[in-house]
Order: C-alpha cells, then sequence, then structure tokens
C-alpha cells in the first residue's frame, strides 16, 4: 500500500513525498509584477512539500490581470525570481512555476489593453484592479496568428522559468483561464480551426504544451485542469468526452504529471453537482496523477489507496500550515486560513502563520 509519506516520480523529478502544495495567488509581487523577498521566505517555510506548484505567474502583460501578481516575461523578474528557488533549493525542496494567461480575465485598466480570448465574450463579476473592483470587459477574439506568439509567450516564461531555478514548470488552463476559455464550449465559439469539435477546441492546449515540452523537456512540463463545473463563467455541456480526450493528448506528449482541481457538491472551495472526471480522465492519462480540492488525510489516502491518484495536492492547508507534511504525519491539528489575507500585501496571514514547535513553545 502507497501512503502520502511515500516519494513518487513526477517526470524528471521526484518528490519525496505525495503532499504535494496547490498552486496559490497570493498578490504579495511589485504592483510591477516583479517578486519580492518575502515571497522567498513564505515558500522556503512550505519547502517540505513532496513539491510546490508556485501561484500563477504571468507569461506577458496581456495575459496578467491580477494586482501584485508576479509575471516571468523580464529579465528583471528572473533575476527577482532566483533568491525564491534558490531558498526552495536550500531548504531541500522543489518548486515548479505555474503558468499563466488569463484570456478575457484580464482587464485593461492592468494590461493597457482589451482582454483577449477565443470568442467575444465576457467574464460575469469584477475583475480586481488597483482601483477596486471593475466590471469585467467584453474580450477581443484573438486570431489564429496571434495564438502563435501565445505560444511562443509560454516558451518564453518556461525557459525564464529554468533560468531562474524553477524545477520546471505548470501550464494552467484551468479555472476559466484562456486555454480553458478555448477547451470549453460556452466559451469558444469559434468557426475556425479553434473551434466547433473537441479537436479544435483541444488545439492550442496541444500547441502550447508541444511547444513548452520541447523547449524545456517533457519531464519538466506539468498542467492543470478543471474539468467539472463551472469556474468564471467557462464551461462545458459535455465535459466527459472532452477531458478525457485532454487527457489522452497529454498521455501522447507525456507530461511529468497532471493535476485535476475536482469541485464536489459540498465543495467549499468551489461546489457543483457535475460528477468528477478524474475516474474516466484516468483511463486515458497513464502519468503521475494529481488531485485537488478540499482533501484531509483520510480522503487523500482513500484516493491514494484505490490507485485512482498517484499523489495529492493541498491549497488552503497548505497556506495557513508551512509544515502540513508533518502534521499530517503526526495527525496533529491543522490552523485554519485567513480569508482577509488571502491576497493582502505584507507578511500578515502569509509568514507569520505558526509551526507545530512554534505553538508549542508558548503553550
Ligand atoms: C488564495 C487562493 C489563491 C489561488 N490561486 C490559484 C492560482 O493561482 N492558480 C490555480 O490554479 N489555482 C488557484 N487556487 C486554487 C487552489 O489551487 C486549489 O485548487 C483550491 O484552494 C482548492 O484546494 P484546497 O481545498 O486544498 O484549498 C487558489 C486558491 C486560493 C485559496
Amino acid at each position: 500500500m502507497r501512503t502520502l509519506f511515500e516519494p513518487v516520480a513526477l517526470g524528471a523529478l521526484t518528490a519525496p513525498n505525495r503532499v504535494i502544495m496547490a498552486p496559490m495567488t497570493r498578490g504579495r509581487a511589485t504592483r510591477d509584477h516583479i517578486p519580492t523577498a518575502i515571497m522567498a521566505g513564505y515558500y522556503a517555510q512550505r519547502a517540505s512539500a513532496g513539491l510546490i506548484i508556485s501561484e500563477a505567474i504571468g507569461i506577458s502583460r496581456q495575459g496578467l490581470g491580477w494586482p501584485y501578481a508576479p509575471g516571468l516575461w523580464s529579465d528583471e523578474q528572473v533575476e527577482a525570481w532566483t533568491p525564491v528557488t534558490r531558498a526552495v533549493h536550500d531548504r531541500g525542496g522543489r518548486i515548479v512555476a505555474q503558468l499563466w494567461h488569463m484570456g478575457r480575465m484580464a482587464h485593461s485598466a492592468l494590461t493597457g489593453e482589451q482582454p483577449v480570448s477565443s470568442s467575444a465574450t465576457t467574464t460575469p463579476g469584477d475583475a480586481h484592479t488597483y482601483d477596486g473592483r471593475k466590471p469585467y470587459e467584453v474580450a477581443r477574439p484573438l486570431a489564429a496568428e496571434e495564438l502563435l506568439d501565445i505560444a511562443g509567450d509560454y516558451v518564453s516564461a518556461a525557459r525564464n522559468a529554468i533560468a531562474a531555478g524553477f524545477d520546471g514548470v505548470q501550464i494552467h488552463p484551468a479555472n476559466g483561464q484562456l486555454i480553458d476559455q478555448f477547451l470549453r464550449n460556452n466559451s469558444n465559439l469559434r468557426s475556425d480551426d479553434y473551434g466547433g469539435s473537441i479537436k479544435n477546441r483541444l488545439r492550442l492546449l496541444k500547441l502550447v504544451t508541444r511547444a513548452v515540452a520541447s523547449a524545456i523537456g517533457a519531464g519538466r512540463t506539468s498542467v492543470r485542469l478543471s474539468p467539472n463545473g463551472e469556474t468564471y463563467g467557462v464551461d462545458d455541456s459535455d465535459p466527459t468526452p472532452l477531458f478525457t480526450a485532454a487527457a489522452d493528448l497529454l498521455n501522447t506528449i507525456g507530461i511529468a504529471f497532471l493535476e485535476l482541481k475536482e469541485a464536489s457538491p459540498a465543495g467549499t472551495f468551489v461546489s457543483t453537482e457535475v460528477p468528477r472526471q478524474s475516474p474516466m480522465m484516468r483511463k486515458y492519462f497513464k502519468g503521475p496523477l494529481v488531485l485537488n480540492s478540499d482533501y484531509d488525510l483520510a480522503r487523500a489516502q482513500a484516493d491514494l489507496d484505490s490507485g485512482l491518484a498517484d499523489a495529492i495536492s493541498f491549497g488552503r492547508p497548505f497556506l495557513a500550515n508551512p509544515d502540513l507534511v508533518r502534521r499530517l504525519q503526526d495527525r496533529a491539528p491543522l490552523n485554519p486560513a485567513e480569508e482577509s489575507t488571502l491576497y493582502s500585501q505584507g507578511a500578515e496571514g502569509y509568514t507569520d502563520y505558526p509551526t507545530l514547535p512554534d505553538i508549542r513553545a508558548v503553550a
């Protein structure tokens, strides 16, 4: 029987345990999207994770519409990421960079241009900007030639990630972001080679994943999908054929691992009645499968035992418990995550969550 605390090969990487840190945007970079020193401390505190998947990192100014989120398109950003990855490695950890283009979720107040997407659609609700919340804007449909440039931006961000010392990257076609806007049929209304059939809607995912894998190696390239339920207005009327085809495609490319963020009816992050797709996708994706959302120790071990998952990624539990691996191992209680400081700047609710020894020292 495999336990959460045994090693697992994830492509070119070996994780010493199967407790992965899920990607989480924390808004601690500068206004110009440059990583800051405090981020090195935050990630280093969590270096006992089998693998850290970083917060989403913008591949281009066009694709980054989140205040104080970091990017990876300039030399200055590469230089500023280097101490972050070094701090994780110095503590014995591993970290991959989640690469992000938000598509229609970006806002001109941050990017200086109309957001882009598969089609002229609008994300429901309001975007976060430096001047508070503003309604999302209608997107400009991308021309087919521009998609080659976007794949090029993914490749340069992936090369920059390796130059900055990351151990690999995770492409982010989940959660209603740009590639997800091409995958699912309520946001992709195109009639060219990138729209309509499942094969066509998968084309951008294929283009980007192949390009990144050939630039930095498939063994250092992973992908995250959120196959069940709506996120930021992006949804598909028939997810199983789409996401089993995506699993098959990614299996053929031979990526390092596939991570699935799956909602459930009682989900505390996102809830949905649409069934989990992992049991069906597992039949097509033969590489390591990492599952996420609302896991605790018992559920995590059950999904390893059944063979559904090879590892589990934890979001909020890792955010609030830098020593999560140890706590799960000791069956110790967990600190709850504080909502008000999720995206605030500074150390509060970021690097000041106590570890078990901290708590015992003051008890
Ligand atoms: C503060 C916060 C920021 C997040 N940012 C990202 C992100 O940048 N990229 C991403 O793919 N998911 C992001 N997520 C989703 C998490 O990776 C994860 O899917 C979610 O928290 C559910 O897992 P959990 O129940 O273990 O927390 C974020 C979640 C939170 C709470």
